[in-house]
Formats: structure tokens, sequence, C-alpha cells
């Protein structure tokens, strides 16, 4: 009998063991994430019937680029959250924000600026996807002294990492967790991006899984993606932090 009908038959989408996304630009207008709030209650009671039941949007602060600020990003917050509550699908929306290292983060760190964390005092930073940031260590280091635990988003997606293993051990080493994208384990990012990802489970080196949902063809990916025994059998080893957050 052959029973590959049933190994490719898809899964309905379950992603309940996640519970929390941690990582988004699901608020409207601030980003290059959603541009208006009907998006963002339509992603989100789409990723509610996929299982979700919290959401940490964290909008980009990029000088120069993206220049949000936690007022900016609290009020769309606020906008969100009544289109939601108003649209009545029952989730918690919370904000945060995505941190780009660099000479201004580290200026906004040194004079002791507000920023935008969640659950244990949580920050999530991101890197340039062109090289290293020379600043880095120093910046992690600030971080750590003020009583910030850094999350490393997305560490699969930069490429200068890639052939150089040992820059992920030395973060590990200092303490800082990982936050990797859902999407990267299905090669929407590159093979070799997807490779890594596998590659820092297999090393046991991920707290959380992220959606960095950004538009339509994200959440038609992680639809697909979600729909897929693969997925589950990857990911379904690590032991995550998303839950932690409820
Ligand atoms: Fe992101």
């Amino acid at each position: 009998m052959n029973f590959s009908f049933f190994k490719k038959a898809p899964v309905k989408p379950n992603l309940s063991f996640l519970g929390v996304d941690m990582h988004s630009h699901l608020l409207p207008g601030i980003d290059d994430g959603l541009k208006t709030v009907e998006q963002t209650v339509s992603f989100i009671r789409e990723l509610h019937e996929m299982g979700y039941q919290k959401f940490i949007c964290t909008p980009h602060i990029l000088n120069g680029v993206h220049n949000n600020t936690p007022e900016k990003i609290e009020a769309a917050l606020q906008i969100a959250r009544s289109a939601i509550i108003e649209a009545e699908i029952p989730v918690t929306i919370e904000a945060a924000a995505e941190y780009m290292i660099d000479d201004s983060f580290e200026n906004l760190l040194k004079a002791d600026s507000k920023l935008l964390t969640f659950g244990k005092n949580y920050i999530l930073i991101e890197m340039s996807y062109l090289a290293m940031p020379f600043n880095i260590y120093e910046v992690l280091f600030e971080l750590q002294i003020r009583g910030y635990q850094p999350i490393l988003a997305h560490p699969e997606r930069y490429n200068f990492y890639h052939n150089d293993f040992k820059r992920y051990e030395e973060m590990r080493d200092r303490q800082i967790l990982f936050q990797i994208n859902l999407l990267s384990l299905s090669g929407y990012y590159g093979k070799e991006v997807k490779k890594i990802g596998e590659k820092l489970i297999e090393a046991n080196m991920v707290e959380f899984i992220g959606l960095d949902m950004h538009h339509e063809a994200h959440l038609q990916m992680t639809k697909d993606f979600t729909s897929t025994k693969a997925f589950y059998d990857l990911v379904e080893k690590i032991p995550l932090l998303n839950k932690t957050l409820l």
C-alpha cells in the first residue's frame, strides 16, 4: 500500500504551542510593516485562528529610516488595540520595539533613555545585514549592566556569520538569547538561512520563534509552511520560551 498520500496531506496550522508572538511589524503605519489598522485587524484575526493568543509588536527603531519613539509606538498600539476590541478578537496586544544596533542606539543607551522591553526585561535587537556592528559587544555589555536581557532577532539571517559559527557561540557565552524567524525554516530567505536556522536548533541555541511579519506574502507563506508536517517535526524539539510571555 502506498502511504505517500498521508505524508503529503496538509495539516491544519496550529501554532498554539507558541501562543505568543514577540516579533512583528503588525502595528499600522509606523515602519515597513502593515500600513492600515484594517490590515492589522485582518492579520491578527487570521493569526488568532492559527493559535496565537498574544502579540508583542516590535516596530523598527532605526535612526534616519524609522524614527520611532516610545510615544509614537504607544499611539499606534492604542489604535490597533481599540480596533481589535471593536472587532471582538480575543487576543492581547502589546508593543515593544526592534532596535537596530548602531551609533544612535549606543547614544540612546548611554543617555539612559527609556527603552521598550517585554517579559523579563527582554529587549529585541537586530544588526545590519551587511556587517557586524563594530560596537556590538560594547552595546551588549552596556545593556546587560543596566539589567536588560538582549534577544538577538533572526541570528540565522546575518550572512556574515554563516561561515563563522563561532560568532554565535561568542554571543551565547555573553548570555544573549536568540529568536529565529519561523519563515527562515521554510527556505523563504534562502537555503543558507534555513540551514543555519536548523543548525542553531540542533545546537540548542534558540529560545524564541518569531513571525517578523511585515506583509501579505509573509502571512501566506506562514500559512503554507505551518500546513506541513515538516514544520512541526523541526520545531517540536525546541524548548521555547514564547509561552512564558503569556
Ligand atoms: Fe523585524
